[in-house]
């Protein structure tokens, strides 16, 4: 039998606490307003759904949605997609919208990569995973998000000079990513100095996962590649 491009399956908890109720009326009532076209229905129509927009680009996982949301306030011309299967960060994620005001995001609440699969070529401009669940154990590695298949898709969706941005404060995952980014040759590691990746720069604002890994004594790594 073929093996499948990706295990089309979520791993891990998908709701923790129950939403607050500012949280259930955002799911209810503004998420419909800001969801992105069904992956099932066929290749997503962007300048619909982003009218305005001179570049897309999109976070895979965005957990609380504080980065995506820092970038979308930092970028108004830019439309910005976030895919996150976990309900309480879609929820989070609102709450960031409503307050800020921010009118060009769109969300993905499921699985990032039928979504990738349905965005057109050379669609983004840039691409962010950051603090991808690790997978520490070999037999598990199959469930990470970094995989050939992602580095295909990437250079497929990236338009050329696209950025792809990807963090973790995992050594190994580090390794991992590195590695397939070279087997992938469409990409370059833009690091010229150990600074580059050790230090987060400045239009990169902290996660919650990153802010957690540095209070437990981890460090984290910054990697940017340039789409060929
Ligand atoms: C370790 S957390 C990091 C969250 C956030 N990026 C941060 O740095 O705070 C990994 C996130 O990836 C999400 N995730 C896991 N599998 C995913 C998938 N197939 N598509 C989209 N997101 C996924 C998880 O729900 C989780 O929120």
């Amino acid at each position: 039998m073929a093996q499948p491009k990706y295990i089309p399956r979520l791993y891990g908890r998908q709701q923790d606490k129950p939403l607050k109720p500012r949280q259930a009326r955002l799911m209810r009532d503004l998420l419909p307003q800001l969801a992105m076209s069904d992956p099932a229905q066929g290749t997503i129509d962007l300048a619909r759904l982003f009218p305005q927009a001179e570049e897309i680009w999109m976070e895979v996982g965005f957990g609380g949605g504080e980065h995506l949301a820092w970038q979308a306030a930092q970028h108004p011309h830019v439309g910005l997609i976030g895919a996150e299967p976990f309900i309480n960060g879609v929820a989070k994620l609102l709450v960031h919208i409503e307050e800020q005001q921010l009118d060009n995001i769109r969300i993905h609440h499921g699985d990032a990569r039928p979504l990738m699969e349905a965005l057109p070529d050379a669609s983004l401009a840039r691409l962010f995973v950051l603090h991808p669940d690790p997978w520490p154990k070999t037999r598990h590695h199959k469930r990470r998000m970094i995989s050939p298949w992602f580095f295909a898709e990437a250079a497929r969706l990236l338009r050329p000079g696209g950025e792809l941005r990807v963090a973790s404060d995992i050594d190994d995952y580090i390794r991992w990513t590195l590695m397939h980014a070279r087997s992938a040759k469409d990409f370059e590691w833009t690091a010229t100095a150990p600074v580059d990746w050790r230090n987060r720069p400045d239009d990169w604002p902290q996660t919650r996962y990153e802010a957690k890994a540095l209070r437990e004594g981890r460090t984290a790594t910054y990697l940017k590649f340039r789409r060929l």
